[in-house]
């Protein structure tokens, strides 16, 4: 299978499975419990068909969206996730090589495998750190001033992480950083000979944001552990209102779900929240954030930017939101399996091909920008 036989989510992800070892596929692709939220949030796309214009004048679309202050050229950026060296050697490079190419935002997580810094040298886009707040409050201050100094223009405070999710494809292979080799890990270094290559021959796994604060030599950490040991349970609103104070700028909250937590982060001076349940990977039967949103934006959308992610596979998806008030939609596993079956032309090619869709559905659906996708092109089945 070549990067050109892949049109979509699914043949990235036939892709990735391809190359990766089997724990490093069932990290990314697996979620808590039954896994019933993961299906839930591309499914609920679907309970609603959109209604398109005719006859508009559509030569020129314009798909580009401003959201906590950053212009984006379109309507989609990459959601900070973790560990990406893991999955492809140029890991958080590609995504933000790809990101910049395509004019919009991406995120470095706390659990990152390059440097915040490095993320800013590669993409003069916007760029968000995303941050979890740690029991060690001194490595939440160097954690904000690194971030300062490197010119991020986002903090995005992950809230819905409070303790880890079950992952029980993750209990089941062991799966842990550093990537541990066990018996079953040698296994896969034999059957996977093309990841095995890449992770050998290119520079040690790090974990740059957390190494002077954290000790992994010895023993490893699974990603359960990391959430429910190191990330502070007892965090409130006010320890994230000091946060926003301290911070001076662009502060989203990704993992907000009901009404009055959205009020909340407007009083406490959010610029943005992100609806999420974390890819179906926290709270297994918590709603979709697309299933939320027009809750959340009759409530506080005229005050705060809304955004979503969790499931979205198709440009159309992205216009169902846009519809319904979102300011932009996130992508992660969307573009992760890309990477994983191919570095960075794989981000390109993801990124290039949401691109063309939104485009294409915009076409069709008679919207020359954003501004006119509106609930008037939406009905919910009944
Ligand atoms: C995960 C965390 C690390 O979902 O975001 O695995």
């Amino acid at each position: 299978m070549r990067l050109t036989d892949c049109y979509n989510f699914h043949d990235f992800r036939r892709m990735a499975k391809r190359r990766l070892p089997g724990p490093i596929f069932d990290y990314i692709d697996g979620a808590a419990d039954d896994e019933v939220t993961y299906r839930r949030n591309t499914a609920a796309f679907e309970n609603c068909d959109l209604v398109p214009d005719v006859l508009r004048g559509v030569a020129e679309v314009d798909m580009s969206v401003t959201v906590m202050g950053q212009k984006l050229a379109m309507p989609v950026y990459c959601s900070p996730t973790a560990l990406q060296r893991l999955f492809h050697h140029q890991g958080e490079r590609a995504v933000a090589a790809a990101a910049a190419k395509h004019g919009t935002m991406f995120g470095v997580s706390s659990l990152g495998t390059i440097s915040l810094e490095e993320a800013r040298q590669i993409s003069d886009g916007p760029q968000i750190y995303q941050f979890y707040f740690h029991k060690d409050r001194g490595l939440n201050h160097e954690m904000m001033a690194r971030a300062k100094n490197a010119g991020v223009q986002a903090m995005m405070l992950t809230v819905d992480s409070i303790t880890g999710g079950n992952r029980e494809r993750d209990k089941r292979t062991g799966f842990a950083i550093p990537f541990k080799l066990n018996l079953a890990g040698m296994t896969q270094f034999a059957i996977k000979p093309s990841w095995a290559i890449d992770w050998l021959t290119h520079e040690r796994f790090r974990l740059p944001q957390l190494e002077n604060h954290v000790k992994m030599d010895g023993g490893s950490l699974s990603i359960s552990r990391y959430f429910t040991e190191m990330l502070d349970p007892s965090m409130s609103w006010d320890d994230v209102a000091e946060m926003v104070r301290a911070w001076g700028g662009q502060f989203c909250l990704k993992g907000i779900m009901s009404v009055e937590d959205a009020k909340r982060a407007v009083e406490i001076g959010c610029t943005g929240i992100v609806l999420s349940n974390h890819g179906g990977r926290q709270l297994d039967g918590s709603r979709s954030a697309f299933d939320q949103l027009a809750e959340i934006v009759d409530a506080v959308g005229d005050r705060i930017d809304v955004m979503m992610d969790g499931g979205v596979q198709r440009g159309t998806h992205v216009l169902k939101a846009l519809s319904l008030g979102a300011k932009a939609v996130g992508l992660g596993r969307y573009y992760l399996f890309p990477l994983a079956a191919a570095g960075q032309p794989g981000v390109e090619r993801a990124l290039q091909t949401i691109r063309t869709e939104i485009e294409r559905d915009m076409k069709l659906m008679g919207c020359t920008s954003v501004s006119q996708l509106t609930r008037r092109n939406l009905r919910f089945r009944s």
